[in-house]
């Protein structure tokens, strides 16, 4: 009998691609995807523990799936990603939740195959994390399930240890991915018809500084940007301490570079910065947007904003909040600060109750709303590119780069996926409406 697997991911696009690559090794043994976690023969957590929130959310769903594992004593369940990875959470697993049979972390991912095999085989839990990265392994089946879209690492692990971030601890040193291998897959990718590559690592700005050889962020823009076919390059994240005039050039003058720049500030306060590690300046970032804006033609620039961090005054929120109202943002990802065992804000006094951080991060997010809908406004009678995906019965579905909607009233023949310049007329619920320029 056909065999199924369900996926559960948590966190961020790293997670979502890695799932991927979770469904190959799964597509490989001729599981086939259910949406119904109910029918699943392997149910697989990939998840996340960058805030407890986050982490709250998996348990209660890991939790839940015991009464499936009573109906079916046979459901296989597995835990990975970046909580498994975390200290203690292994055995918290064995301890507490005797339904879960496989628990791997983030550095053994490609190893889950095998472990699948092996506890079919012999029906012996395992609970395999590595406490360290190996090298980088190229050797892994993929099943991409992202439309349009196809995710690409470049680099894996963080070095910057931000004092409230986690992702250090679980994702390991900063590893670039061949530049070779990066533009093997990227070119395949682009045969296959996928219209946009995103680009994925924790700071892509440091691509390639492990190498010592020259190699860069921007070459690697330049050169993927320069390959033959009908496609354009996104990525994500970039640390302002690493954003170099070359990437800003690169990005502002190559066409089939996205304008899409996330730019995570965190703080508009130097003192909190200094706290968080960030290693720039308030001023240093405002001169990156300057930049951007004075240089990149329909730029897009989005932000994740920290609030709540410890020792944050109310005169450190208003320089955030001043700072979002100047830079005008087009997204804001604003986060009340969660402390996690083992960073150093952990260890730091001063924490701001919660009631606080739930006042900051609302007042934050309304002036978000409304500066992206005065942004909304302005567009209108501007001309854009966008990614024609499907028909409707009177036209078409678009996207922009920034993943905004479009809807275009045309009896034009197209041939799907298509880049088309449209001119934006209206705005309909969030939706922006819009025609063909040709
Ligand atoms: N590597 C990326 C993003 C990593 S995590 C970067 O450096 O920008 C995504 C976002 O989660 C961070 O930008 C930060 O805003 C938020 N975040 C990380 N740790 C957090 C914590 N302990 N509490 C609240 N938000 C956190
Ligand atoms: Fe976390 Fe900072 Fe690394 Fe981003 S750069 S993953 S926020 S430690
Ligand atoms: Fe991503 Fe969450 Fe891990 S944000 S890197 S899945 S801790």
């Amino acid at each position: 009998m056909q065999k199924h697997y369900y996926i559960k991911t948590y966190g961020c696009q790293m997670n979502v691609h890695e799932s991927e690559k979770l469904a190959g090794m799964l597509k490989s043994l001729n599981y086939e995807e259910t949406t119904n976690m109910a029918d699943a023969d392997v149910i697989v957590f990939n998840t996340c523990c960058i805030r407890d929130a986050a982490e709250q959310k998996v348990l209660g769903n890991i939790g839940a799936v015991k009464k499936l594992k009573k109906q079916n004593p046979n459901l296989i369940v597995a835990v990975c990603g970046c909580m498994a990875q975390e200290d203690g959470r292994k055995e918290l697993f064995k301890e507490k939740y005797p339904h879960v049979s496989i628990v791997f972390g983030t550095h053994n991912l490609h190893m889950f195959k095998d472990y699948l095999i092996k506890f079919n085989a012999t029906k012996q839990k395992i609970y395999d994390v590595w406490e360290s990265e190996k090298e980088i392994n190229e050797d892994v089946d993929m099943y991409r399930t992202s439309n349009n879209n196809a995710w690409v690492n470049i680099m894996y692990g963080c070095n910057n240890f931000c004092t409230y971030c986690i992702v250090p601890y679980v994702r390991g040193r900063e590893r670039s991915r061949a530049m070779n291998d990066i533009v093997s897959e990227v070119k395949s990718l682009i045969s296959e018809g996928y219209k946009y590559i995103t680009l994925l690592g924790q700071n892509v700005n440091s691509y390639g500084n492990d190498f010592k050889d020259g190699t860069n962020f921007a070459k690697l823009l330049k050169t993927l940007a320069n390959l033959d076919g009908d496609f354009r390059i996104k990525f994500m994240t970039s640390h302002p301490k690493d954003l170099t005039d070359e990437v800003i050039n690169t990005i502002a003058t190559e066409p089939k570079l996205s304008k899409v720049i996330h730019l995570p500030v965190q703080s508009g306060s130097n003192r909190i910065l200094k706290l968080m590690n960030r290693n720039y300046t308030v001023e240093h970032y405002k001169t990156l947007i300057k930049k951007i804006k004075e240089q990149v033609p329909n730029y897009f620039i989005s932000t994740d904003i920290i609030v709540g961090f410890p020792h944050e005054t109310e005169e450190d929120f208003m320089a955030t909040y001043n700072l979002v109202n100047e830079v005008k943002y087009g997204g804001v990802f604003g986060f009340m600060y969660s402390p996690r065992t083992g960073t150093i804000a952990e260890k730091m006094d001063e924490q701001v109750p919660q009631e606080i951080k739930n006042e900051r991060v609302n007042r934050l997010l309304a002036l978000s709303k409304q500066i992206i809908k005065e942004q909304n406004q302005q567009l209108i009678g501007k001309t854009m590119e966008c990614l024609v995906e499907s028909k409707t019965d009177d036209g078409y579905l678009a996207t922009l780069d920034n993943g905004k909607n479009v809807i275009i009233t045309s009896n034009k023949n197209l041939t799907l996926p298509t880049f088309k310049n449209v001119k934006i007329n209206s705005i309909n619920r969030n939706k922006l409406v819009a025609e063909f320029c040709d």
